[in-house]
């Protein structure tokens, strides 16, 4: 039998920054389930916890903190019996019993839930984009390090079989050198219906928060909050995070680009302030990227990446990859894929991850310099959206200018 959990002992460790793999196996027994709290239990915090499910026998979810009751009540499906639950994140945190967080608020939530989480002495599976600038990103990237807790970010592309088999390829030379890489996300959206009502308490103050500017109750602002830059980066930063990310990790040893510049526009929900039509140009030292988003129509649905090289193309997406090389003549029959992967882009093996790595204290597949990163691309890409210049990153990549 296991030595007796005493977790109060355990977190105190943990705050002292003395956590190692076998203090922690000595703690959380090798039968016990390491037991998890969310706070954001919407879309993707449901999903989440269901995720986190196919994993029974290693964790459990006791406790569930939301500013919405509904998304509350609906969560419970996910948890253990009698979880806690919670309006305030805070009360959450004060559990010593929860070991580690799930952080799937809106964006502009995400630096104090990871900060107050990682001081808590929790370790924190922590969603994307990571940070609302580049500035607040860098300081999150200090925060974090100052402690010794595993922290997670929500980038699943970064553990899929798919996207690393591809990055092998790319790391053998198969593409030759890289040119150009175009980045492409494609939906046919429904706008934002004129009216909208909650289906039970809504604590709107503690959604708006960190928010710059607090307005009056708002529906429309509570369940679409993409669709304003008070609560994050649009959709330049929400998908352009995962997918500069895997641009980035294959052909600049994960760095961020010099420059950018970014034209958009607003189709569809006129009522909102960020481009659901754009298309950014990125500078990264030996090639170009460009990552251009619309939400009113679906040619090609969904996501796409085309990596260009001068031996070959790579062209990945949710069915996996596949590798067509030079040349291409017209009339265009694409010459015979010389490499292929069937399959998507599961959160599971992202999932386990964490958890293997909440036991081993070993760094995550996407620690918090990834989640970093790959957002500060987008960033700059909202500067020169917003700017209508071209915007240049410092050269310690902590602050941009135009340039
Ligand atoms: N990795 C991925 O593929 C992926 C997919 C979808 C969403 N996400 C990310 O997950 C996050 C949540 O997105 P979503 O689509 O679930 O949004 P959502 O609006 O459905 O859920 C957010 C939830 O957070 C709650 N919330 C807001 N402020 C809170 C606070 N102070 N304390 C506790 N709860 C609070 C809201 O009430 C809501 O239930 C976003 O950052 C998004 O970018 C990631």
């Amino acid at each position: 039998m296991n030595e007796p959990i005493n977790r109060r002992r355990f977190m105190a460790g943990a705050g002292a920054g003395v956590i190692t793999a076998s203090s922690y196996s000595r703690i959380l027994g090798a039968n016990d389930r390491i037991q998890l709290g969310i706070i954001g239990s919407g879309g993707r915090g449901q999903s989440l916890m269901n995720s986190f499910r196919k994993y029974p026998d290693i964790c459990e979810f006791i406790a569930v903190c939301d500013v919405y009751e509904p998304n509350i009540r609906d969560a419970l499906r996910f948890s253990r019996e009698n979880a806690k639950t919670t309006m305030a994140y805070r009360e959450l945190l004060a559990n010593k019993d929860v070991v580690a967080i799930v952080n799937a608020t809106p964006d502009h939530w995400h630096a104090n839930v990871l900060l107050d989480s990682v001081a808590a002495g929790k370790d924190v599976y922590s969603e994307k984009p990571f940070s609302l600038s580049i500035e607040q990103g860098a300081r999150m990237v200090k925060g974090v390090r100052a402690t010794k807790q595993v922290v997670q970010v929500g980038m699943q592309r970064r553990s899929s079989e798919a996207v690393r088999s591809a990055k092998k390829l790319i790391d053998d030379g198969v593409l030759g050198e890289i040119v150009l890489a175009r980045a492409q996300w494609y939906w046919n959206s429904k706008a934002v219906p004129a009216k909208m009502t909650l289906d039970g308490k809504l604590d709107w103050e503690q959604f708006q928060g960190p928010a710059k500017k607090h307005y009056p109750l708002d529906e429309r602002r509570f369940f679409h909050w993409r669709t304003y830059s008070d609560y994050n980066g649009g959709h330049l930063t929400d998908q352009g995070t995962h997918l500069m990310d895997v641009i980035q990790w294959f052909g600049n040893d994960g760095k961020p680009p010099r420059s950018a510049v970014c034209q958009g526009q607003i189709h569809l929900n006129k009522n909102g302030d960020v481009p659901d039509t754009f298309s950014a140009v990125y500078e990264y030292p030996t090639f170009l990227a460009t990552w251009t988003l619309t939400y009113s129509n679906s040619y090609e649905e969904s996501w796409k990446i085309h990596i260009q090289g001068r031996k070959a193309t790579m062209v990945i997406d949710d069915d996996g990859y596949r590798v067509y090389p030079e040349i291409w003549k017209r009339p265009i029959i694409p010459p015979p894929v010389i490499h292929e992967y069937k399959g998507g882009i599961p959160t599971e093996p992202h999932i386990k991850n964490f958890l293997d790595c909440i036991k081993s204290r070993q760094e995550p597949n996407a620690p918090v310099e990834v989640g970093h990163n790959a957002v500060t691309g987008p960033h700059l890409a909202n500067m020169a959206y917003r700017q209508m210049r071209r915007v240049v990153l410092s050269e310690d990549g902590q602050t941009a200018k135009i340039g």
